[in-house]
């Protein structure tokens, strides 16, 4: 897959290659679990990145730290360090099981490093080096009780420690809606620990009218903003 960016969201064209072929014994694990859907770039990423192009003016001066939860295959993580001029560091991060995919893909970009963090195994703040925390947080298509069971209600305790280490970081979580998948169940619970959060409909890419269909993608992306 190649990922290409190009003014004015950058100062100069970035091109990166992206690639999903690991070794047999990187590939086995993936399919033992359900991080497979990690090596797929989703509607809910895609959408990502458009909104951060469009919040560049507001969001980039504010962000020297990233942190993408449940990364998959980094690509938000890897555009925003390219897309806003003051990043130091971004972290993309998902199940060790994903480390080898996300090490070859960012293994030539400077300020990217791959970080092993399951939610509710691992513990988020070991990832701040200064204990600061980071200014965005970024986390796509990672909400969906069909798939990943309760690993939603873990995704708003590892928020909430993430708030607390810095109660400035805004934290974007893009959902690609499918039926049963619990979204408004994780937006009040996110509430009820006193996190703020608004959402922003981008449509349904591709779809005139959101079809409710057990498992098929609607293309249907929400994107929530979080602060403290
Ligand atoms: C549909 S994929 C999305 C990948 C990528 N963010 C994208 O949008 O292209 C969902 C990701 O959530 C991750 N995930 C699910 N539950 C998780 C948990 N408890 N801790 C960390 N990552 C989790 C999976 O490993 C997978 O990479």
């Amino acid at each position: 897959m190649r990922l290409a960016l190009n003014p004015p969201y950058v100062s100069t064209s970035f091109h990166h290659t992206l690639s999903t072929t690991l070794e047999e014994d990187a590939l086995a694990p993936l399919f033992g679990g359900v991080e497979w859907a990690g090596t797929r770039f989703w509607a809910a990423a895609e959408q990502t990145i458009e909104v951060l192009q469009e919040r560049k003016p507001d969001l980039s001066p504010k962000t020297k730290r990233v942190l993408e939860l449940g990364a998959g295959l980094g690509v938000p993580g890897i555009c925003v360090s390219e897309m806003y001029d003051g990043v130091e560091s971004v972290i993309v991060s998902d199940s060790e099981n994903l480390l080898p995919q996300l090490t070859k893909n960012t293994e030539s970009l400077e300020k990217v490093h791959p970080a092993a963090l399951w939610w509710g195994d691992d513990d988020v703040s070991l990832l701040s080096k200064d204990g600061n925390g980071w200014d965005l947080v970024l986390c796509c298509d990672c909400i969906y009780e069909p798939l990943y069971g309760d690993s939603w209600v873990k995704l708003v305790d590892v928020l909430v420690q993430i708030f607390s280490l810095n109660d400035k970081t805004v934290a974007l979580v893009s959902c690609e809606r499918r039926k049963g998948d619990r979204v408004e169940d994780w937006v009040t619970m996110c509430e009820s620990k006193g996190l703020a959060v608004s959402m922003e409909d981008r449509g349904s890419e591709g779809c005139e009218e959101m079809q409710w269909c057990e498992g098929q993608r609607t293309g249907k992306v929400e994107i929530f903003t979080l602060t403290k």
